[in-house]
């Protein structure tokens, strides 16, 4: 027998999104086991409406009020499943807080996910854009994932490969995972840990603490340090994080621009192609820390936009457009925003 849900109406997403839109939603049904997510799935009234599946809210722009029904994942649950092949897997379910989730492997005393600390959001939306900083992304500790499936009814365990991870980017941002929905997701994380230092900034961080051989703990200390200072807390000033991906250029294109801008940033990638820092151009296109109406350019990080208070959703896209024609302007980039707009 399928649960009996708790559908509330006309309500207020504002402290759903992290960017603090005051949008609201025709339906709203908190999910907290699979059960409950099939029963939402097969409840009548809820049929023929629009979906949104919502976990932290961290990386979305709500452009207006939602006509249809959100679920809002909030299924919990977290456990070190054992050894495997040099790795200790651990699993946690979709509505678990991400950092929340990295303290607690930290307090296992299991190391590897340190450098994706502090990133707002939940455990089951981090595969979706397959998130990442300092270095690491969600795929390089990615096992496994169970999904949803939304038109058999059915639950589906999907390996990396099955994800299609790229730069901020899944299946499930994609047609073909659209009607796949993530329940939990599991980590291999490495049985003998090492640190890894390889982003510039957070080595630079390590050695001016004078860590050399720094813990896993040490390393998530460093990694929110430099989190606080650069980035706003949602909870403080609404933002959905990097509002930018950073564009990614052919080598031949990256050195015309490099001979007009010699000063421009830019990371050489295995294949030949070169990533240009989006906050770098937004910065140098005189956008940080400048308002249109009520959203903003971060005044710490030209990547980040800002709600100045009570901003809607067409406040913030009429900012992102002034400043990726700016960037096209100067630099014939386009800029692509990370968050999904809704
Ligand atoms: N820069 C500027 N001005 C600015 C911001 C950045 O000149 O206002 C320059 C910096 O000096 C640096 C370069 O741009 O040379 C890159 O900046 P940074 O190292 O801060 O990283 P990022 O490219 O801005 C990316 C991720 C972040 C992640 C950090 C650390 C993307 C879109 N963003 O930011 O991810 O935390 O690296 O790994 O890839 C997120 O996705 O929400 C996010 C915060």
């Amino acid at each position: 027998m399928l649960p009996d849900l708790a559908i509330s109406h006309d309500f207020s997403l504002q402290t759903c999104n992290t960017f603090g839109i005051d949008a609201r939603a025709r339906c709203y049904v908190k999910i907290a086991s699979v059960a409950e997510l099939a029963a939402a799935l097969a409840e009548p009234r809820l049929a023929s409406m629009r979906r949104l599946v919502l976990g932290g809210g961290s990386n979305i722009v709500l452009t207006g009020d939602f006509d249809g029904v959100v679920l809002h994942m909030a299924i919990k649950g977290r456990e070190v499943l054992g050894e495997r092949g040099g790795h200790t897997l651990v699993r946690a379910a979709a509505g678990e807080n991400w950092h929340e989730f990295v303290k607690w492997t930290l307090a296992q005393g299991l190391g590897g996910l340190e450098n994706l600390s502090l990133i707002p959001g939940t455990v089951g939306a981090a595969p979706i854009q397959n998130i990442g900083a300092y270095g690491v992304e969600t795929k390089d500790v990615f096992h496994s994932l169970t999904a949803y499936d939304t038109a058999s009814g059915e639950l589906r365990s999907m390996d990396a490969e099955q994800c299609r991870f790229a730069y901020r980017d899944s299946v499930f941002k994609h047609a073909a995972g659209a009607g796949l929905v993530i329940v939990d997701v599991t980590f291999a994380l490495p049985t003998v840990w090492q640190p890894n230092l390889r982003y510039a900034e957070l080595a630079q961080a390590a050695q001016q603490a004078g860590l050399l051989a720094p813990s896993a703990r040490e390393v998530s200390d460093l990694v929110v340090a430099i989190r606080r200072r650069k980035l706003p807390d949602p909870a403080v000033i609404g933002n959905a994080g990097s509002f930018f991906k950073n564009p990614v250029v052919t080598g031949e294109r990256c050195a015309e621009l490099l001979a007009r801008f010699p000063a421009l940033v830019h990371h050489a990638q295995a294949d030949g192609s070169e990533k240009l820092a989006a906050g770098w151009l937004i910065d140098q296109c005189g956008w940080k820390g400048r308002s249109l109406g009520a959203a903003g350019v971060y005044p710490k990080q030209a990547l980040v936009l800002v709600n100045n208070g009570g901003a809607r959703g067409e406040d913030v896209l009429a900012l992102a457009r002034a400043i990726e024609a700016d960037v096209a302007a100067r630099y014939g980039v386009q800029l692509e925003p990370e968050p999904v707009f809704v």
